[in-house]
This record gives structure tokens, C-alpha cells and sequence, in this order.
């Protein structure tokens, strides 16, 4: 079973160009995010592009049961109003965040702070995920969680009654962490400080800082300094989410290797806490170029615009971009089996703790579908072989494990696309918690996808 529907088996045939432009929905870290702090404000927050996967619908959820009115008025747009800094009251249920470790983990930290119990569960995913780099700096605050064995889920958090402000330094690259420290610290009295060695996205700050808090980000020595005074008055905003780089990466890179494509994505945020996999992609050789710059809600937009690549080289990734491609690493497995040469990926630790072990999750399916993989603890390399007349190219014809994790399995679909056979997935259900019309929009630019039952037809 998928985290909240039925196990959908899938398979992607090898198919022609792709072409058209390709509509990708809002952006998931944006999306929880604008939720939580709607439901922090006081007043009426208006939201438009809401993603609308399962993963955010839960925050939605969430956020209700904490105490917010959180309604949706059409596609993309709802509005939140919210209880105020410290105004959460006590959920009469387990809140239930599926698929998701941005909401349960920034959700912990927004309620770490008040004098409440909550406990929360997730999918089987979810619940072997590490929580403890959460209720670590969550118990520097006051909270105390009792959870099962290695800090995992289902645990229950009892919120600090008297909350004392923290000095942190995140001991991993997890923007998740430093959100969770932020949003705790927001109703702790006082100045709540996070220090981070690597630059994370930085939706958090950028956000609270609309939002009225005084924020403030220093670059020094010991690496990025955030400061935030607690107990603010949030002010609602009136939010439109930008499109997912992290949803684009997939279009885009089908693009990049089934032959003759030429793709067009509109309206993508490149915060460079974000862009790294299409600055990789071009020093790969990719074509692919933005087109259109713009700002938007002091965001950095383009429209990217993707063509058939056939002379792209493996390179070594620079390990400090890893932050601002963490989510890429999939999909950028499968453009470079179609790159000459050998690309390197270092520094990727984090990898193994998403919503699968990632690099054992595509290293496996990969090897099966004939793509000489190599991985250690925190670095793969993968050997391309481009496509050359009958030559080269990657064989495919396997069933990949998507290990309920979206982005795995629609890194196996896209490989699909280009391989000499089709590749299937077990499970393509997991794909609605961050792109529910995934299986449209690819559809709708010449991809082959059927469900299994169609598959035969
Ligand atoms: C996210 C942070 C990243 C990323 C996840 C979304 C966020 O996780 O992988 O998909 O919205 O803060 P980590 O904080 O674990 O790196």
C-alpha cells in the first residue's frame, strides 16, 4: 500500500520526442511552509498554487487540528486563519503525516514551544526516518518526546510550558532542521540563533521575514548565522507559490535524453539554495537554457527550455552544491547513464535517510536496467553510455522498487523514456504526494506511461 491509497504498479514504454510545455505544480517545501505560518499569523493568510499532493494536504490537516481554519476555495487557492504565535491548541487526534518528513518535521518544531501534547505517526517510510535530529535541539528548548526506538515515529511531543531561546548548529545539512529550530524558536522569548556550515534552501527565512519577524542571515566564519526575536506578531500574507524546481527536474531531464525533445517549463523559482541540478546539467553539456529571468515574490524565476542532449559528459558534481540539488540526485542518476563517461556524486550522506535510501534505491534499479553503478557510504558513481546509432544507450527492461518514494519512482519512469525496453515500477503511487499529474503532464508531452493492468494491452 501507498501512504494513503491503493499500490499502482506502473510501466514507462521507450517513446519519441517529447515536446509542448510542461505546467508543474507549486513547490512543496513553499506550500507546508505558507500553511504553517498562515496558521502562526493572526489573521487571514491567502494562498494561491498551492501544491496539492498528499503530502501537503496533510500539513493542511494538521494545521486544522492544531486549531486553524484552513479552507480550499478552488485549484491552488486556499486561505488559512491562523491562531497566532503560541495559540496552537491541544490536537484531539495522532496527526497522521503520511509520506511526509518536511511536515511532521516542521510541524514538531511549531509546536515544541507551547504547552501542549501532540503525537504523531506517518507511513511505513516515514517511520523508519530519523527523528532524533529534531527532538535533539527541540529538548534544548524545554520539549521532551517520548518516541519508539532510535527516536522514530509514532512519538508524542509534550511542548515547553516556559520555552528558554537556542543557540544551534545544525550537525547535518537539513534545512528541515534548521526550519524546525526557527519555528520553535518563534514563540520562545528572546533571540533564537541557528548556524549552519552549508547553505540550505531558504524558504524559512525568507518566509518568516514576509511575514513580519525580525530575521536576520549573516555569512561568517562558522558558516551561515540566522538569528530570529521570538514571540512576533505574524502578519497573514497573500502567498503565490512558484512552480517546483524539484517537479521540473523531471520533465527536464526527460528531455535531455529522449531523442528529438524539446520541452519547455515555465515559471521556475531558481533560488540558488535550489537551482543546482540545472547548473549541472548545463556542465554536463546539457541544452538547456532559461529563458525569460524575472523576479517573482522576491524569488529569481525563468522558464527553462530543455532540448534532446546526446553529447553530455559525466563530471565530478561539486560536492558543495549538494544542498541545492539534494533531491536531484535520482534523477540525475538517470541523465547520466546517458552521459559519457563516469559522474561522481560526493558528499551525499543525506541521501540514504530521505524517504528511501536513495542511492541504494537507484543504484539497485539502475544495475538491473544494465548501468554500471559504484556507491560507498555517502558517494555513487554512475557510467553512462550515450546512445550512438544501434549503439549504446541503456538497456532497461526491469521492475525497479520504488520503495514508497516518489522521486525514485519517477526517476525509474523517465529512464523508461529513453531505454531500449520499458522499465516498470511496483508502485507509482507514492508519486501524488508531491505530483499528482505527473502521469498527465508526461502523458501530454508524448510519454508512454500506462498502469499495469493497461500494461499488457
Ligand atoms: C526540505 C528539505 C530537504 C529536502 C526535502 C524538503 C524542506 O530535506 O530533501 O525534500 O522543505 O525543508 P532535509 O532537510 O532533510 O535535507
Amino acid at each position: 500500500m501507498s501512504a494513503h491509497g491503493p499500490t499502482i504498479p506502473m510501466t514507462s514504454f521507450p517513446c519519441g520526442p517529447l515536446t509542448g510545455t510542461a505546467e508543474v505544480p507549486g513547490d512543496k517545501s513553499i506550500s507546508h511552509r505558507a500553511l504553517i505560518l498562515g496558521a502562526m499569523s493572526v489573521g487571514e493568510t491567502k494562498i494561491t498554487g498551492l501544491l496539492e499532493g498528499q503530502d501537503v494536504l496533510d500539513t493542511a490537516k494538521a494545521m486544522q487540528a492544531f486549531g486553524a481554519q484552513v479552507t480550499h476555495h478552488g485549484p491552488g487557492a486556499w486561505t488559512v486563519s491562523g491562531v497566532g504565535v503560541g495559540g496552537f491548541a491541544e490536537p484531539d487526534q495522532v496527526i497522521d503525516c503520511g509520506n511526509s518528513g518536511t511536515g511532521v518535521r516542521l510541524i514538531m518544531g511549531t509546536m515544541a514551544t507551547s504547552p501542549i501534547s501532540a503525537t504523531f505517526t506517518g507511513d511505513a517510510s516515514l517511520n523508519k526516518r530519523p527523528m532524533a535530529r529534531i527532538t535533539d535541539p527541540l529538548a534544548l528548548f524545554g520539549a521532551v518526546a517520548h518516541g519508539r526506538s532510535g527516536g522514530r515515529l509514532p512519538l508524542t511531543i509534550t511542548g515547553a510550558a516556559d520555552p528558554v531561546p537556542v543557540r544551534y548548529t545544525t550537525p547535518m545539512p537539513s534545512a528541515q532542521v534548521k526550519s524546525a529550530v526557527l519555528l520553535a524558536g518563534l514563540n520562545a522569548p528572546g533571540q533564537t540563533v541557528v548556524i549552519e556550515k552549508e547553505a540550505t534552501r531558504d524558504h524559512t527565512e525568507r518566509m518568516l521575514e514576509g511575514f513580519g519577524a525580525e530575521i536576520t542571515t549573516e555569512e561568517t566564519d562558522e558558516g551561515r548565522v540566522i538569528t530570529l526575536t521570538g514571540q512576533p506578531e505574524l502578519k497573514p500574507q497573500t502567498i503565490a507559490v512558484p512552480r517546483d524546481p524539484s517537479s521540473a527536474a523531471f520533465p527536464v531531464c526527460a528531455a535531455l535524453i529522449v531523442p528529438g525533445s524539446d520541452v519547455l517549463v515555465p515559471g521556475i523559482g531558481l533560488n540558488p539554495t535550489r537551482a543546482g541540478l540545472f547548473y549541472t546539467l548545463q556542465d554536463m553539456g546539457a541544452d538547456l537554457t532559461f529563458e525569460n529571468m524575472r523576479e517573482e515574490g522576491g524569488e529569481p524565476v525563468a522558464d527553462l527550455r530543455a532540448k534532446y542532449s546526446p553529447d553530455m559528459k559525466g563530471i565530478n558534481v561539486p560536492p558543495e552544491r549538494a544542498a541545492s540539488m539534494i533531491d536531484e540526485y535520482p534523477i540525475l542518476s538517470v541523465v547520466a547513464a546517458f552521459a559519457e563517461g563516469v559522474t561522481v556524486m560526493q558528499g551525499v550522506k543525506e541521501l540514504r535517510v530521505k524517504e528511501s535510501d536513495r542511492i541504494e534505491a537507484m543504484a539497485s534499479g539502475l544495475r538491473a536496467a544494465g548501468v554500471p553503478v559504484e556507491d560507498g557510504p555517502d558517494w555513487w558513481n554512475v557510467t553512462g553510455s550515450p546512445r550512438r546509432g544501434n549503439a549504446g544507450g541503456v538497456p532497461g527492461g526491469v521492475t525497479c522498487a520504488s520503495h514508497l518514494d516518489h522521486r525514485i519512482a519517477m526517476s525509474f519512469l523517465i529512464l523508461g523514456m529513453a531505454a531500449d525496453q520499458p522499465v516498470s515500477v511496483d508502485d507509482g503511487g507514492p508519486i501524488a504526494t508531491s505530483f499528482p499529474i505527473f502521469e498527465g503532464l508526461m502523458g501530454g508531452l508524448g510519454a508512454d506511461l500506462r498502469r499495469t493492468e493497461d500494461a499488457a494491452a
